[in-house]
């Protein structure tokens, strides 16, 4: 069995993610912030540390202002509709995923918000000029995507913060973070939204944003929190503000299971290991005649995550998706949840194969793979 879908979650999962997964249901179990008995505690204690490791994973220091949530479209529709009213602009991109444009939609039809698009290069790049030229008076927030889930180009982020000025930057890092140094200080976000299953190696069900002070969101749920329970009023402090109801604990230990690989493996070995891997499958694919690979080329210093979206001349992503799967061999196929970057680079309707190696892929994985894409490219 060869895994290329670490874009979509990571597999397998580190052995720290299971231990402690596994520690939390077999030995702690407890609701936190619910009762005062120990279990309740301690599993309140893994919340804590797990919030404050992952808030200083992202070189931020407030810990309260790290929410956690189910995963990434969770984060990013508690930016979006916790922001934004009546009346307000939002710019974007055409490389979006459909966990921003579907908000975005909802909202320009139903509370009057509206937003512009601008387009990027065939290779999915920002062009900053095109962010300053669709900026308003009115532009309330500004949601760029950190680094596609088609094409895993990077965005310079660079310059984007004092080009956007007052307006809200919201980042949505669901790719680049575990996968590159994410830090909330460099890329000047004022919020931060990711998953936690894919290059933080955390079970399905986990995600989080960082909202900077002085930025206020509307919760999207109220309920629960175990604090001030003698009050219908819901708390107005964080986190609780934004985390009513039992909270995916045993999901959120096993993130703090995969904070620890990485912090023990070196997030600079994971990155050079993703990397070497990248190259071989771009290079391995490009050699086969009539494959074409999209993007991993663009601006000098550019940069991409170990995501490889192709197709094979005169084939649909959907037969090759499904001769490779033949030989165990499991990449995602189609639009990808991003249907405008897949216009962006030209694979609109039919979109592309895209193969994603994670830490645990071999080279042995790599070779073998390009092997089976140029049998199928043959036929
Ligand atoms: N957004 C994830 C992907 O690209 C699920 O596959």
């Amino acid at each position: 069995m060869i895994y290329l879908d670490n874009a979509a979650t990571s597999f397998p999962k580190p052995s720290q993610t299971v231990e402690y997964l596994n520690d939390f249901v077999t030995n702690v179990g407890g609701n936190p912030g619910r009762s005062g008995h120990t279990l309740s505690l301690q599993a309140a204690r893994v919340i804590f540390e797990t919030r404050e490791r992952l808030t200083a994973f992202i070189g931020m220091t407030r810990s309260e202002r790290l929410i956690f949530t189910q995963n990434g479209t969770e984060s990013l529709n508690m930016a979006l509709l916790g922001l934004l009213k009546q009346g307000d602009h939002v710019v974007t991109t055409r490389m979006e995923h459909n966990s921003v444009m579907r908000p975005l939609e909802f909202l320009s039809h139903e509370m009057g918000v509206s937003y512009t698009a601008v387009p990027c290069s065939p290779e999915g790049f920002l062009d900053m000029g095109n962010i300053r030229a669709a900026l308003r008076e009115d532009t309330a927030a500004v949601v760029i995507n950190h680094g596609s889930n088609v094409t895993g180009n990077v965005q310079s982020l660079e310059g984007l913060k004092d080009a956007v000025g007052e307006a809200v930057l919201i980042v949505d890092a669901c790719q680049t973070i575990g996968a590159m140094p994410v830090d909330m200080e460099t890329i000047k976000a004022d919020i931060l939204c990711f998953s936690g299953h894919k290059s933080l190696f955390s079970v399905q069900g986990v995600g989080a944003l960082y909202v900077r002070s002085g930025i206020e969101l509307r919760p999207l749920k109220f309920g629960g929190t175990g604090s001030r329970s003698e009050s219908i009023q819901h708390p107005t402090f964080l986190p609780d503000r934004y985390e009513s109801g039992t909270p995916n604990t045993p999901g959120i230990a096993s993130l703090l299971g995969g904070l620890t690989f990485i912090e023990k493996e070196g997030l600079g070995t994971i990155i050079d290991r993703k990397q070497a891997l990248r190259r071989m499958l771009v290079d391995g694919l490009r050699a086969i005649r009539g494959v074409e690979v999209y993007g991993h080329k663009g601006p000098e210093n550019a940069s991409f995550l170990a995501t490889v979206a192709f197709n094979i001349e005169g084939r649909l992503p959907s037969d090759v998706g499904y001769e490779l799967n033949r030989r165990s061999m499991y990449v995602r196929i189609g639009l990808h949840c991003a249907p405008m970057a897949h216009q962006t680079v030209g694979t609109f309707p039919n979109g592309s194969l895209r193969a994603s190696p994670g830490y645990f892929t071999r080279e042995d994985d790599i070779r073998t793979f390009v092997e089976a894409v140029r049998e199928i490219a043959e036929e």
